[in-house]
């Protein structure tokens, strides 16, 4: 099972392996990515560099110090700027995580440019973060939240629905490109257009997409575009928004307090230049140091040997799952669209009691909504099972998994 060169560049990943050749494959098999990815080495390693040899209050300090911990947080902004290639550095906002950029979005650019009568336009499959925000946007303002629907068994959002949500009330698109429940990637380019021409702004929830391929904000054409650290192996606890230059600078402030301001009297505050404006109080900066370690990190992997092993398993796990009867997944068969995520149910076996057997089991797969209930109802499923899968997996751990899988029915009673 360690036949993986990268497993080793991972804490619980090697010491999993190092348990699995005393003990043969009784290690646990980590198939919870979508949720949070694992942190190697060289990540735990830049944070305590940050804080050994760099640590002090960035971007207040006139010392040397403080200067260097200001260069090594805006060095991570650019790793990021790089990442997903924005124009300029300024233009990437450091958060906690996506739920925090979309939440910016939605407070700062929502509430000022949406009125009564308006609509937002998202689609059925968002995580709750691209929901509720527009939730709160729509009972604020009085205006209406309108929702893509996809095709059940693929995923794919008919051209229609992008056709016929989109239009001229419509005012901001949000919708997610990869769904963290479905695997499907959408055509998040051709949104951006159809926002544009409709004159609205359009947000992209990059949240899964991030980790499997390469972004290029420029070439989608969004205005907004979220992603989370934690799921491409960075900290918990830092994530970045993406935004346009000219639309950020005419935002106000998503928050209030120290270091986002220029000039502050007893009645009043200018704000501070791009990206602070959007930073209020102490930054953190060494989960931004960390985040730009990930990043270095998986882009010398590089997304088309990531995109190539998910892939891979995907289909292995797909394939495998079709021999087991009994087993429904949800979203497409090709295991070349899921970017690593396989969701699925059981006949007779709700996903909570498949989650805990495969726990008894050693293997850690995610069950339940996965923040995406309405996705939920509009497939008609109270819940579901899903193992997701990344560059650290390996096709041992997809047919341990299968040889488990096969054997759940039989342990929840059936004997079919
Ligand atoms: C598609 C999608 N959007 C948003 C989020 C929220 O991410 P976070 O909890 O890091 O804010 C997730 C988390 O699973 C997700 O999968």
């Amino acid at each position: 099972m360690s036949e993986n060169k990268y497993r080793s560049d991972f804490p619980l990943l090697k010491a999993i392996d190092e348990h699995n050749a005393k003990d043969e494959n009784s290690g646990l098999i980590y198939f919870d990515t979508a949720a949070t990815a694992q942190r190697p080495f060289i990540v735990l390693d830049a944070i305590t560099h940050f804080y050994a040899t760099q640590n002090a209050n960035p971007l207040r300090g006139l010392y040397d110090l403080s200067e260097r911990a200001t260069q090594a947080y805006e060095g991570a902004r650019h790793t990021v700027a790089q990442l997903v290639n924005a124009k300029e550095d300024c233009e990437i906002i450091f958060t906690r995580n996506t739920t925090e950029s979309l939440n910016l979005v939605a407070y700062s650019y929502g509430l000022t440019h949406v009125k009564a009568g308006d609509e937002i336009c998202v689609s059925i499959m968002e995580h709750h973060s691209n929901i509720l925000p527009w939730q709160m946007v729509c009972r604020q303002t009085g205006a209406k939240l309108v929702f893509m629907e996809c095709d059940k068994s693929t995923g794919v959002i008919p051209q229609s629905e992008i056709d016929t949500k989109i239009n001229s009330h419509t005012k901001i698109v949000s919708i997610v490109h990869v769904s963290n429940v479905l695997g499907v990637t959408n055509p998040v380019k051709q949104i951006a257009a159809a926002a544009h021409k409709a004159g609205a702004v359009c947000i992209v929830d990059g949240a899964q997409s991030t980790p499997h391929m390469k972004v290029d904000v420029q070439d989608i054409g969004c205005d907004f575009f979220a992603l989370s650290g934690h799921k491409l192996c960075g900290p918990m606890g830092i994530g970045a928004l993406y935004g346009k230059k000219e639309l950020l600078e005419n935002m106000p402030p998503f928050m209030t307090g120290g270091e986002m301001i220029d000039y502050v009297t007893r009645e009043s505050a200018t704000w501070a230049e791009l990206p602070h404006k959007f930073e209020a109080g102490t930054v953190n900066a060494a989960d931004a140091v960390g985040l730009a370690a990930a990043i270095r990190y998986i882009q010398s992997i590089g997304f088309d040997a990531i995109v190539k092993h998910d892939n891979e398993l995907a289909c292995r796990m797909i394939a495998g799952m079709k021999k087991i009867p009994h087993i429904h997944l949800v979203g497409s068969d090709d295991g070349n669209k899921r970017c690593g995520i396989v969701t699925f149910t059981i006949d007779g076996v709700h996903p909570h009691d498949i989650a805990s057997l495969l726990s008894d089991e050693h293997v850690a797969i995610r069950a339940g909504h996965h923040c995406a209930q309405p996705l939920q109802q509009y497939l008609d499923i109270p819940a579901s099972a899903r193992a997701s899968l990344y560059f650290y997996n390996t096709e041992e751990e997809v047919d341990l998994f299968l040889t488990k899988l096969a054997q759940i029915r039989a342990w929840s009673g059936y004997k079919d």
